[in-house]
């Protein structure tokens, strides 16, 4: 690869050649499909964190080496924007069929859908899962059934599905998934021959939350994996990896800038990683390139994240003044509360313990707990340095 080329993906999924860390959570992934495969068993998973940690980036990955070790039919199915189940249905389908297309069961999966298959696209590379409405509300209920035939169909190619249901948002506050989960959970445990199934489930803390409370029994039902920021190392090891594959370096001085800044959150080295690779020039990731870089990417971040899914949400004008004044220096991105409200107005010092509570779930600020009671810091530096950039503009 030469330097045309910029090696990050800020928003989509992470191609499997740059994937980092995540150890643990693989291995709790693909021993479920062990478990699964080998013992003919349903394993159930719920794969959780706040948005834009990488849920989806571990998935595809996980399913990749899924499909290449255990063999098993991967099916990773995004569900962003679906509300109705028939939909869902729909969408499962014509997964299985897109993802089989070049592959050798297709014409068992053809066979399998029947004449509901409609090739779409000039060269024939994309298909339709073309069934009504009635047919899909009856699939809805038949679907455990319709994986048993399914697997009786791919009997000689695979044994086991992996099927991951990916941003369930629109899905996860509806009562009918809820007891539909339920109740295919159950019915495979009744069934008399097993189903070798994974069932992933994909979604935010909230989500999971909804469902439950829809449906308190599925509180057992699913083993959570919860995903995380990534710590220093990974980091290091992410960029590295990154940069290395576009033959460019990175000082020591440079790693720490960029580890700092990103904290961690996974969107967020990937955008730096973009601008910091925009400004270099001569294949060396310096100090310099990397503070330049991160200038430009917390303007982009602003604009794409921050904007759109904080300032959007903070109506309160009041807010919005804490936050500048917080922001503004020399206080760092760690802050006590003394300090903070040395700077308030009286006004301000009255919402301000309310102004801490939205900001902890908008995931902004978050109580800095090693320093010890009293203490805040920005869940990332760059959302300081945004406000901080921010404030200096006024
Ligand atoms: N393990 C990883 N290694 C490298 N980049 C990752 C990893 N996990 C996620 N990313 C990157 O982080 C961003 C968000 O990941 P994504 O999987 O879409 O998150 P989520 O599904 O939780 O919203 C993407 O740009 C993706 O490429
Ligand atoms: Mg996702």
């Amino acid at each position: 690869m030469t330097k045309e080329y910029s090696p990050f993906t800020p928003g989509i999924p992470v191609p499997v050649e740059f994937f980092v860390g995540r150890n643990a959570e693989v291995k709790k992934l693909l021993a479920s499909v062990k478990k699964s495969k080998e013992l003919k068993t349903l394993e159930r998973i719920f794969v959780t964190g706040e948005r834009g940690i990488g849920k989806s980036s571990l998935c595809k990955f996980a399913i990749r080496l899924a499909e290449k070790d255990e063999n098993v039919l991967g099916l990773h199915v995004f569900l962003g924007g679906v509300t109705t189940m028939e939909e869902m249905i729909r969408k499962i389908f014509e997964r299985l069929l897109n993802d089989s297309i070049d592959r050798p069961w297709f014409d068992s999966i053809k066979s399998y859908l029947g004449n509901r298959v409609k090739q779409v696209g000039m060269f024939g590379i994309t298909v339709e899962f073309d069934a009504s409405n009635k047919e899909l509300k009856k699939a809805v209920g038949d679907f455990v059934p319709a994986l048993m035939n399914l697997i009786k169909h791919l009997k000689k190619q695979k044994s086991t599905i992996l099927l991951v249901l990916d941003d369930l948002n629109g899905l996860a506050n509806k009562e009918h998934f809820a007891n539909w989960l339920k109740s295919i959970v159950d019915e495979i445990g009744s069934l008399r021959e097993p189903l070798p199934l994974i069932l992933v489930l994909v979604g935010l803390p909230d989500r999971r939350n909804q469902l439950v409370t829809l449906q308190p029994s599925l509180d057992r039902v699913f083993d959570i994996i919860k995903i995380n920021r990534f710590d220093e190392d990974e980091t290091i090891r992410f960029y590295k990896n990154a940069f290395a594959k576009v033959g460019v370096k990175v000082t020591e001085d440079a790693h720490n800038i960029l580890w700092r800044f990103s904290g961690g959150h996974p969107v967020f080295m990937h955008e730096i990683g973009d601008t910091v690779f925009q400004v270099d020039k001569d294949n060396v990731i310096d100090e310099e390139d990397a503070v330049n870089g991160i200038w430009l990417a917390a303007d982009i971040i602003g604009n794409k994240y921050i904007e759109p899914n904080v300032l959007s949400a903070i109506k309160s004008k009041k807010y919005r003044e804490i936050l500048n004044k917080i922001a503004k220096g020399p206080l760092g991105y760690l802050f006590s509360r003394k300090d903070a409200v040395d700077r308030l107005s009286s006004e301000e010092i009255k919402v301000f313990d309310n102004f801490i509570q939205r900001m902890k779930k908008l995931n902004v600020i978050q109580s800095a707990t090693e320093r010890g009671h009293g203490y805040y810091e920005f869940t990332s530096e760059l959302y300081y340095l945004f406000f901080w950039m921010q404030a200096r503009a006024k």
